[in-house]
């Protein structure tokens, strides 16, 4: 069984109308998502010890692994993207109340938030991420990651929400303009309704580590594809 590219949870054009275009959609998704799929199951294929392995124990088990690089870079890769898909909305930018509440107790305002997350994102040399996550001790916090590494991976807290800061989630619509791109996720794009469903769902689990993207789980991926953790 592979692991297979999740369909995105919206369709290719709906988020033009707020900063995604369509021609983005299919290049970040169609193709680049697709590659690292396309690239993790050659690996699998090449390795027995892998095969029956679930995403997020792939993960686990290549990070600071040099002789399973490829496997991690892939297998992040893929984690990350499913988060980020599940990080947009045509209606995103809207904070809910219980989220916000929360914000302001840990980040001070929501202003020093979305200060901390623009920050974050211009301080990431080179590709990377940008993640909201509830940090082990209980708090809301920012994390940046280089390529494919994730929370997941340094056990820096659950995921919440995530920024693509590759430069190919950004190079069509803002050129070279990642500042811009950082904004316009924040006020329209960044789907704060769901984050605020992880960290409810997640403040009623016991604590474990990182769990899989929710709708992937809910899609019955394939017999080693994303799955929560519990
Ligand atoms: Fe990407």
């Amino acid at each position: 069984m592979s692991f297979t590219l999740p369909p995105l949870p919206f369709s290719t054009n709906a988020l033009a109308a707020r900063g995604m275009s369509q021609e983005t959609l299919e290049l970040h998704h169609g193709k680049h998502h697709q590659a690292y799929v396309t690239a993790l199951n050659n690996l699998v294929d090449r390795n027995a010890a892998l095969k029956s392995k679930t995403l997020e124990q792939l993960i686990l088990l290549s990070h600071k692994d040099s002789a399973l690089q490829s496997v991690f870079n892939n297998a992040g890769q893929h984690w990350n993207h499913c988060v980020f898909w599940e990080s947009l909305s045509a209606q995103g930018g809207r904070m809910p109340g219980a989220l916000e509440k929360r914000v302001i107790a840990d980040f001070g305002s929501v202003q020093k938030f979305q200060e901390e997350f623009k920050a974050a994102s211009a301080e990431q040399f080179g590709s990377g991420w940008v993640w909201l996550v509830l940090a082990p001790e209980g708090k809301l916090k920012i994390s940046k990651s280089a390529n494919a590494s994730s929370p997941l991976a340094s056990g820096e807290g659950r995921v919440l929400l995530t920024l693509d800061v590759w430069e190919h989630a950004y190079y069509v619509d803002f050129r070279n303009r990642r500042p811009d791109f950082t904004e316009n996720f924040l006020s329209k794009l960044a789907d704060f309704e769901r984050a605020a469903q992880k960290l409810a769902q997640t403040q009623a689990e016991p604590v474990q580590p990182a769990r899989a993207p929710a709708a992937q789980a809910a899609r019955g991926q394939a017999a080693h594809g994303p799955q929560p953790a519990a």
